[in-house]
């Protein structure tokens, strides 16, 4: 991947950075900044190096025209405060404000532009039309750098057609997302233990397929979980259930026992009788959950074996809550397996989506794991092996 040294004396260079501030919102307020901060020491390397830096990014999902809502107005402000400096907010994206603003950006000045998706064009699936944006958004500065890494599995505007456009590089955050994760996915340290969590086992599919053929052992935990218990005949009661994956669900744990990678499902479940964070519990054995009880997380004697699971691994990447950990009592599980991440000696990445968010929520000290990707669909498909398009196009 070609880096920031690569393109030569920045000084007086104006940067168009694509960043990922893609951050959780409670109204204004960021519940989450990690996105943010993890978009600081690049930011700070091209302003060390005398450019001014043209942020552009993405909030949630507008639909392709400017929506308050979405503004990212916290996100600029939070920014400011991270560097220490002025962060101004164009009033548009690729429009005669952002023009204007860019045009007079001083080195060691930040310009953020509105929401990236207030354009349809960004994310549209005709070539032309993502070009004609990149080209605009092209003119607005000298080079590229694309450090959100969180996007880089989108072929989208801002991500793809204008690094083919400007001279591009890969930011520090890029780089050093794709060296943690690619060394799991490539090379793993053994044993690679794999702890796959949140709701969905169809939103898994292809990574789960994928590390039958890598991981010396696949941890479930979480949502996904109960359609794995299912599909060995064990009741779930009114847990998720993804009845339509039941087969393939079967495939895997045939397909694991064929290729000697050990299915580590957990022994015991916390279930409760309603989805809400005062509702009764109890903990009951994982083939007994009763009819009427949900399951919201994994058990204590389910936590220990993750533990134990954990312990000699040397790689271990985490994606997905065990349970639901926004609610003090169904929290244990995914307590369990952070506490065992950062027990363990060996390297450990956390992949990224809710499962960063659910590290930092719950206390626990990032520097405690090998490294907490700011990807969630990015890390997921970096694990499915997929090539992703913001950084194929970042190779020399
Ligand atoms: C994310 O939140 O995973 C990234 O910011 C990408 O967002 P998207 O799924 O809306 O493209």
């Amino acid at each position: 991947m070609k880096t920031i040294d690569s393109l030569g004396d920045l000084t007086g260079k104006k940067v168009l950075l694509r960043a990922d501030l893609n951050v959780p919102l409670d109204g204004t307020t960021i519940t989450d900044d990690g996105r943010v901060r993890a978009s600081v020491p690049t930011i700070e390397k091209l302003l060390g190096a005398g450019a001014s830096v043209i942020v552009m990014a993405h909030l949630g999902r507008p639909k392709g025209a400017p929506d308050p809502a979405f503004s990212l107005a916290p996100a600029a402000a939070r920014l400011a405060e991270l560097l220490g400096k002025p962060v101004t907010l164009a009033a548009d994206l690729v429009g005669d404000d952002a023009k204007a603003k860019a045009a007079a950006l001083e080195p060691g000045q930040v310009l953020m532009l509105e929401n990236v998706r207030f354009d349809a064009r960004e994310t549209s699936k005709v070539d032309e039309e993502r070009q004609a944006l990149a080209g605009e958004l092209a003119e607005l500065a000298d080079v590229f750098v694309s450090d959100g890494f969180g996007v880089v599995h989108r072929k989208q505007a801002s991500v793809y057609d204008v690094a083919q456009i400007l001279p591009a590089a890969g930011g520090l955050l890029v780089q050093k997302e794709v060296e943690s994760l690619g060394k799991a996915v490539t090379d793993p340290a053994r044993p690679y233990a794999v702890v796959l969590g949140g709701s969905k086992v169809s939103d898994k599919l292809g990574v789960i397929a994928n590390l039958l053929t890598k991981a010396d052992r696949l941890l479930i935990g979480g949502g996904m979980v109960f359609t794995f218990l299912a599909a060995k005949g064990y009741g779930v009661g009114k847990s998720l259930l993804e009845e339509d994956q039941l087969d393939t669900v079967k495939g895997y744990l045939k397909t694991a026992e064929e290729n000697g990678v050990e299915i580590v499902l957990p022994t015991d479940i916390v279930a409760a009788e309603a989805f809400a964070a005062d509702a009764a519990f109890e903990v009951v054995a994982a083939d007994a959950i009763p009819a009427e009880s949900m399951g919201l997380d994994i058990g204590p004697d389910s936590g220990a074996l993750f533990a134990s699971k954990l312990a000699d691994a040397k790689t271990i990447v985490w994606n997905g809550p065990m349970g639901v950990f926004e609610f003090e009592n169904f929290a244990g599980g995914t307590k369990a397996v952070a506490q065992a991440m950062i027990d363990s000696d060996g390297f450990s990445v956390v992949g990224g989506g809710d499962s960063a968010a659910a590290v930092r929520r719950l206390g626990f000290d990032e520097a405690g794991f090998g490294h907490i990707s700011t990807g969630g669909g990015a890390s997921l498909e970096l694990l499915e092996g997929k090539v992703l398009p913001g950084l194929a196009v970042l190779e020399g």
